[in-house]
C-alpha cells in the first residue's frame, strides 16, 4: 500500500486514504444556502474516491462572507441543504469537513467572475466589514471597523453556533479558517492587528482570538471528531507573520487539542511576493510536523500523483489538499491509486471502468 492511499483515524473518524480536497469558494450560493451546484461539485469528489472533501469557506455570520454569494451557517435554515451533501459524501465513503470562516476585512466584495472588486456598504449588497484595526486590506477599499469588545463576543458566539450546526448537518470534521488574510489571520499578523487591548501587540494577544474561538468551537464539537486549523504559514513579508510563529502557534494549537494544521501561505499583504511553484508550501507544513510535533497538510501546486505520494513517504505531511487539480479531475484519487498500483474500491456504478 502506498502512503497515499494508508487509511488513518483521527478520533475516531477514520479516514480512507491522505487525500483531501481543499477548501473552494464556489461563489453559487444565494443567502447562503447550499444548493444543487455544491451537491454535484462536493458529491463528484467522493465518487471521486476523496478521503475528505472540505466545503467552501462556510461564513459563521452574513458579514463574514466574502460575497453575497458564499455559502453560509449562520441560521438553522441553513442545516437541511448541507446535510444533503454530508450524507451523499458519506453513502460513497468519505467524509465531510466544513470550513468555517470569516472573511473580516475581506468581506462584501464581488465574486471573482463579476470583477472582485469591493462593495462600499452604501451599495445595495455591500455591508460595513470588520478587523482587528481600521486597516483596509488594500489603500482604495473601504476601510473596516475595529471590532469592539462585544464585536468579539459576537464572533465567538457565530463560530461556536455555526460548529454546533455543522454537527447537525453531519460534518465530522471541522476547519477553522485563520489563513489567507481573513478575520481570524488578520489577528494573528502584527501587520493588520494594531490594537493596543489584550487582542493586539504581543503574540499572545494576538493569537487570542483564535484560541477563543476554538474553546468556543470546542465546547459543542463532538470529542470524536477531528478539528483542523488552517493558517498562513508565513506572510512572505518582512515585518509579518512568519514561519517561526506559525511553528511556535501550532505549539500552542497542540496543547488545546488541535488535530492537524494546514499550512497554506500569504493572502494578508495585498503586495507580498511569493515564490509560487510546484509543492510551495510544502516547507512549512514539514517545519511544523516536526518542530511542533503535530499532524499537518501540505497544500499548493500539489498536481502529481508522485509528487503527492512523496510528500506523505518523506514524512513531510500527513495528509495532502488538492484544489485546482481537483477542478480538472474529480477522480484524482481513483487515477492516482491506478498509478500506484493500489486496488481501491470503486463506486459499483462505475466498476466497469476500472482499470485492470
Ligand atoms: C476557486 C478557489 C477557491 C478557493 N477558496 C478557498 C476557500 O474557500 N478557503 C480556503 O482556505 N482556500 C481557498 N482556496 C485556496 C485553496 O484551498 C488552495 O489552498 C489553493 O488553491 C492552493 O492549492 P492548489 O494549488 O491545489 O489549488 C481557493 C482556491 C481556489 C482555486
Amino acid at each position: 500500500m502506498s502512503a497515499l492511499f494508508s487509511p488513518i483515524t483521527i478520533r475516531s473518524i477514520q479516514l480512507k486514504n491522505r487525500i483531501v480536497v481543499s477548501p473552494m469558494c464556489q461563489y453559487s450560493s444565494e443567502n447562503g444556502f447550499a444548493n444543487d451546484w455544491h451537491l454535484v461539485h462536493l458529491g463528484s469528489r467522493a465518487v471521486g474516491g476523496a478521503a475528505l472533501i472540505f466545503t467552501e469557506a462556510t461564513a459563521v455570520s452574513p458579514e463574514g462572507r466574502i460575497s453575497p454569494h458564499d455559502l453560509g451557517i449562520w441560521k438553522d435554515d441553513h442545516i437541511a441543504g448541507l446535510k444533503r451533501i454530508t450524507q451523499f459524501i458519506n453513502q460513497h465513503g468519505s467524509i465531510a469537513g466544513i470550513q468555517l470562516a470569516h472573511a473580516g476585512r475581506k468581506a462584501s466584495h464581488h465574486r471573482p467572475w463579476d470583477g472582485g472588486k469591493a462593495i462600499p456598504p452604501a451599495e445595495e449588497r455591500g455591508w460595513e466589514t470588520v478587523a482587528p484595526s481600521s486597516i483596509p486590506f488594500i489603500e482604495a477599499e473601504p476601510r473596516p471597523l475595529a471590532l469592539t469588545k462585544e464585536g468579539i463576543e459576537n464572533v465567538l458566539i457565530d463560530f461556536q453556533d455555526a460548529a454546533r450546526r455543522a454537527v447537525e448537518a453531519g460534518f465530522q470534521v471541522a476547519e477553522i479558517h485563520a489563513a489567507h488574510g481573513y478575520l481570524l489571520h488578520e489577528f494573528l499578523s502584527p501587520l493588520s492587528n494594531q490594537r493596543t487591548d489584550e487582542y493586539g501587540g504581543s503574540f499572545d494577544n494576538r493569537i487570542r482570538l483564535l484560541l477563543q474561538v476554538i474553546e468556543q468551537v470546542q465546547a459543542v464539537w463532538p470529542e470524536e471528531y477531528p478539528l483542523f486549523v488552517r493558517i498562513s504559514a508565513t506572510e512572505w513579508t518582512e515585518g509579518g507573520w512568519t514561519a517561526d510563529d506559525s511553528v511556535a502557534l501550532a505549539s500552542v494549537l497542540k496543547t488545546k487539542g488541535v488535530d492537524v494544521i494546514d499550512c497554506s501561505s500569504g493572502g494578508n499583504v495585498a503586495h507580498a511576493k511569493i515564490p509560487v511553484g510546484p509543492g510551495y508550501q510544502v516547507e512549512f507544513a514539514e517545519r511544523v510536523k516536526q518542530e511542533a510535533g503535530i499532524m499537518t497538510a501540505a497544500v499548493g501546486l500539489i498536481t502529481h500523483v508522485d509528487q503527492a505520494e512523496a510528500i506523505l513517504a518523506n514524512g513531510q505531511a500527513d495528509f495532502v489538499l488538492l484544489g485546482r487539480e481537483f477542478l480538472r479531475d474529480p477522480y484524482f484519487p481513483l487515477h492516482a491509486a491506478h498509478a500506484l498500483g493500489d486496488d481501491i474500491i470503486w463506486p459499483s456504478q462505475y466498476e466497469r471502468a476500472k482499470p485492470k
